[in-house]
């Protein structure tokens, strides 16, 4: 049987995972959704069809699981919120980047809390969720919120100090190929491609580029050989990338997202709710 599930925090993330849990099969009435603004509600409720709520604690109260889909610095108040209705025989699933599992095990004493990070191209079911369970999940329950990440694409289970990571990688990675493609994109402009043709080829390189990479069990480094024969125009290309610091350029860059993961997640256990 498929689990309750209110998804508290009805924004981007929250409303991409109920579409998807609508498109796995879940039926609105087994779903429920809790904003923050009532102009929120009707739009919530306009897009996904399922019953959208103000009341956090009313949305929480009884569901199989609660996914919590806020902003890192609002879920201090959100845990105020909803601690009171939250037993031990629901499952809490944060996707809250950077907030540790001991930021909820402190409010909501006993209760199974599973820490997992999403991330966007879940909208076409090619999302891909790193999770954790804390002290009280067992088995079932790390099934049970694997099942429901796993509605919109890959998981995998990992160990908490990498999330932070996890998040630089493929929580905040789609940004990086749409920066990639928006390069790519322009460049191809200003070599004389009319724009619809550079997004056309741009677009259908990264999914083709993604593809390939997923289902040819081939490296990186290995399908990149391929396509680069010595003083051939990949060569070219990949000097002027090599000598610009593109290396060194995304390992800062990940980094940096990986310290954000870590200062938010502080901030979520130093401020008191508002
Ligand atoms: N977007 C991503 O790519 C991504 C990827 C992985 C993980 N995440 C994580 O997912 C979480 C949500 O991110 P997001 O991008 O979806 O943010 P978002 O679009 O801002 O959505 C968060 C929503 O939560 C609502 N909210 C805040 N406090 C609330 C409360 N007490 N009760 C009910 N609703 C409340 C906000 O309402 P208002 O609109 O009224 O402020 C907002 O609509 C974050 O913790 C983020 O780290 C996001």
């Amino acid at each position: 049987m498929r689990p309750t599930v209110a998804i508290l925090g009805a924004g981007a993330m929250g409303e991409i995972l109920a579409t998807g849990l609508l498109r796995a099969g879940w039926q609105t009435d087994e779903l429920v959704l809790a904003v923050r603004r009532p102009e929120r509600v009707k739009e919530a409720e306009m897009r996904t069809g399922i019953t959208t709520l103000l009341d956090t604690a009313a949305a929480a109260a009884g569901r199989d699981v609660v996914v919590i889909s806020v902003k890192p610095k609002d879920v201090p108040t959100l845990l105020e919120q909803v601690a009171d209705v939250i037993t031990t025989d629901q499952i809490v699933v944060s996707l809250a980047a950077g907030v540790p599992i001991a930021v909820f095990a402190e409010q909501l004493e006993g209760v199974p809390i599973v820490r997992a990070m999403p991330n966007t191209p879940a909208a076409v079911d090619e999302g891909v969720t790193a999770y954790v369970g804390g002290e009280h999940v067992d088995e079932q329950a790390l099934a049970t919120a694997a099942a429901i990440l796993g509605a919109v694409g890959e998981t995998i289970a990992l160990s908490e100090d990498l999330m932070d990571a996890v998040t630089a990688v493929s929580g905040t990675g789609p940004a990086y190929v749409f920066l990639l493609a928006e390069a790519m994109t322009e460049a191809a402009i200003r070599e004389g491609l009319p724009h619809h043709a550079a997004e056309l080829l741009v677009h259908q390189t990264v999914r083709g580029a993604g593809t390939l990479l997923v289902e040819s069990g081939k490296s990186a480094f290995r399908l990149r050989g391929e396509v680069t024969s010595p003083g051939g125009t990949t060569a070219a290309a990949m000097h002027v990338l090599d000598e610009g610091g593109f290396r060194a350029l995304m390992e800062d860059a990940i980094h940096s997202a990986a310290q954000r993961s870590r200062d938010l997640g502080a901030r979520a256990r130093r401020d008191p709710p508002a």
